[in-house]
């Protein structure tokens, strides 16, 4: 077997009473990690919890493999009474247990890999529904008891929120962002330097932004956004398969989804969609030449890519029409000017 692996992590979580794991919070996730660690950590099976004598000849392995930083973090582990693991994926095949599953999701949030840079099939079959509450993460099974435990202390269990994914804020708030609301962006997203993220934006996993960016509408999942673009309010993109085909949905460098606007292609550099026009891929689009003369028609779905367009509805006729976007880089100066 060679020395060489995608990624790896040691992580502190959760697990339920039956000792199964619920999330996993990995301080100091690595990819492409160096031969030498890689042989260190080759005993540890990837996704067991790990006893403290076992993190502890791990820390001593790491040490002898150069790798300071990661045996200290063994060590920390091995002191902590909460569940410890040691995850070392190989290859990036789909994740296969939960904890392979908060790894990848942490490479993404810490910006190591990018929105499809990483194999998540069957990622939603494996993670389990947790409740995200004050006392940290609570088996769906074992909320009531948990309820009932803490209304005894004279205390409310509060449960923020019930979901497969948390938010990221509580694993990681990368360099370089401001989020308004931090339940809108979940684990797996990943937002890039200068980003964003208003009250009413969010953003799934496996999406994001190359930042800078203003989101104040949504980015659906598989749906990557280019630096200097702008997501108005209540705007949207749709799933990374369009319509149930196979384009993969996004954004390019410098574009403006107005407000209430949404696009159902990928879209190209400094493209605009008028606010309230939701651009689906089989809309019939008029191109409009320099003299506002309608040349040719085409499905959206045709122009995917394509950069320098603004999509408006006319709102003469209702119909959706294609200009050369010369408003495009002036808008968004202005727009960023604030960030
Ligand atoms: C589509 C949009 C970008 C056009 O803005 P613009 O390029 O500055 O264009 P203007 O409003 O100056 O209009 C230019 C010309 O096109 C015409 N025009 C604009 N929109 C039109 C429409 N939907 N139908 C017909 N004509 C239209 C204008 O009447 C004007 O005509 P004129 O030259 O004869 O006077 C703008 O309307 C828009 O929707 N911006 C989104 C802003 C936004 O939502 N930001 C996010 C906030 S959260």
């Amino acid at each position: 077997m060679t020395d060489s692996a995608f990624a790896f992590g040691l992580g502190v979580g959760t697990e339920n009473s039956k000792g199964e794991w619920l999330e996993v919070f990995f301080p100091q996730p690595l990819l492409n990690p160096p031969a030498a660690l890689v042989s260190a950590a080759a005993e540890c099976d990837s996704g067991d919890t790990l006893s403290a004598n076992k993190l502890a000849d791990l820390a001593t392995r790491l040490e002898q493999a150069g790798e300071a930083g990661q045996a200290a973090l063994a060590l920390r582990l091995a002191d902590s009474s909460q569940p410890a693991v040691a995850v070392l994926l190989r290859e990036d095949a789909p994740p296969a247990n939960v904890p392979e599953g908060y790894l990848k999701l942490h490479l993404l949030s810490h910006r190591l890999v990018q929105p499809h840079g990483t194999n998540l099939d069957g990622l939603f079959g494996i993670l389990p529904n947790v409740a995200w509450t004050n006392e940290g993460a609570v088996d769906i099974g074992e909320l009531a008891e948990r309820q009932f435990a803490a209304r005894l202390r004279g205390e409310v269990l509060e449960v923020s929120c019930v979901d497969k994914f948390p938010k990221m804020t509580n694993y990681v708030v990368p360099a370089g962002v401001r989020i308004a609301h931090t339940a809108r962006v979940r684990l797996g997203a990943y937002l890039g330097e200068g980003t964003t993220v208003m009250h009413e934006g969010f953003v799934n996993f496996n999406a994001g932004t190359e930042g800078p960016g203003m989101i104040e509408g949504r980015i659906s999942a598989g749906v990557m956004i280019g630096a200097g673009s702008d997501l108005g309010g209540g705007a949207s993109t749709m799933g990374t398969l369009s319509g149930g085909g196979k384009l993969v949905n996004g954004m390019g460098e410098g574009c403006l989804v107005g407000a209430n606007g949404g696009t159902g292609i990928p879209l190209g550099d400094r493209c605009t969609i008028e606010a309230g026009l939701y651009l689906t891929a089989g809309t019939v689009v008029a191109i409009l030449d320099s003299e506002g003369n309608a040349v040719e028609t085409a499905k959206a779905r045709e122009l995917a890519g394509r950069s320098d367009l603004l999509f408006r509805r006319n709102s003469r006729t209702g119909a959706v029409e294609c200009l050369t976007n010369r408003s495009a880089v002036e808008l968004n100066e202005e727009l960023h000017a604030h960030n």
